[in-house]
């Protein structure tokens, strides 16, 4: 069975995005934001490793995955079902091509960022966020600071670290912290105790507040929680009512003329609607402050899930 020509042109669209040979991880197929026939089906590329995801009950990657022209085809594909909550959290299975056995590294933007089909659901690199990590990167000047809340594997801190900035990296998750510090010295940087960059397992509302009384003032501030999540306390967080208090927070650690990333995916909110929760509980109420939508990728093309937004003083 040939693959449809609408997923070879939806290949072909994505050519210009890693032409320059510095980025090889990005979304192949965005469900019906390529066509129709594709609703509930998507493919990420992860170095020539395709992970191939589905949403709709009972949908399996189709046959002709395996039939492309030898110049499209990928060394592995693996599947994850995006449908059912009881397998939500599962590593992706082995469909065809070469067995992965252990992580590999892919490039964005000429950096090198580790990645593990074999961890769990998530491979370590949100593809989504590409280029909000390349903005950041281009925003930063040698010895600005960052403070990365929820840095899961660090690839903010990365990005913001080649450019030149001191960073912190905050996660509950002292493995998540580890692999970032992997991905530290996959490019050349030093992650070791004592210099430019600060990992802390912990709570990101509790490294907040600790800063907040030393006086510490970032630069940029990455703000990109979970749409739901429980401190060791017990304590709740829900991206829909409790962002504009994490925002207020950040906003008393951040630098006169700073930033700060806002980013969810909690799907209950506008763009709109997660604007102005970012900005309510700002000082003046958000007035005086400016904000900047940041866009998904080119590659993601269809529902614009993800609600970002820069925000600065
Ligand atoms: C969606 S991931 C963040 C992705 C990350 N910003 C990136 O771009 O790769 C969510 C992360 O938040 C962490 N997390 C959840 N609640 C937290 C909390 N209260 N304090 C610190 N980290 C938290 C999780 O361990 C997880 O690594």
């Amino acid at each position: 069975m040939s693959p449809p020509q609408e997923f070879l042109r939806a290949l072909r669209r994505r050519d210009p995005l890693r032409a320059d040979g510095a980025t090889d991880a990005l979304r192949l197929l965005d469900g019906a934001g390529d066509g129709r026939a594709f609703d509930g089906l998507f493919v990420d590329d992860f170095a020539g490793r395709w992970l191939v995801g589905t949403s709709r009950p009972g949908q399996t990657p189709p046959d002709w995955l395996r039939a492309l022209p030898a110049a499209d085809e990928p060394r592995s594909i693996y599947w994850k079902r995006l449908d059912s909550r009881g397998e939500y959290q599962q590593p992706p299975a082995f469909r065809a091509g070469e067995p992965i056995t252990g992580p590999f590294n892919i490039r964005e933007g000429g950096l090198a960022y580790r990645v593990d089909f074999q961890n769990g659901y998530s491979q370590g690199i949100f593809l989504d966020q590409r280029d909000n990590r390349l903005a950041l990167r281009e925003r930063i000047r040698p010895g600005m600071s960052v403070f990365n809340g929820f840095a899961y594997t660090c690839a903010f801190s990365v990005a913001a670290a080649v450019a030149g900035a001191r960073t912190v990296s905050v996660d509950l998750s002292r493995a998540s912290l580890d692999w970032g510090k992997e991905n530290f010295r996959l490019n050349g940087l030093k992650p070791d105790a004592g210099g430019e960059h600060e990992f802390r397992a912990g709570d990101v509302f509790e490294a907040l507040h600790h800063r907040a009384k030393r006086g510490a003032r970032f630069d940029f501030i990455v703000l990109d929680p979970p749409t739901f999540s429980r401190d060791r306390k017990g304590k709740v967080f829900r991206a829909e009512d409790n962002f504009g208090t994490l925002a207020a927070l950040a906003a008393t650690v951040l630098a006169p003329g700073g930033a700060m990333l806002c980013s969810s995916n909690s799907r209950r909110l506008t763009a709109e609607g997660f604007r102005r929760l970012v900005l309510s509980e700002l000082p003046g109420g958000g007035k005086g402050w400016r904000t900047e939508p940041a866009p998904m990728p080119a590659d993601f093309t269809g529902e614009p899930y993800l609600r970002a937004v820069w925000v600065s003083c």
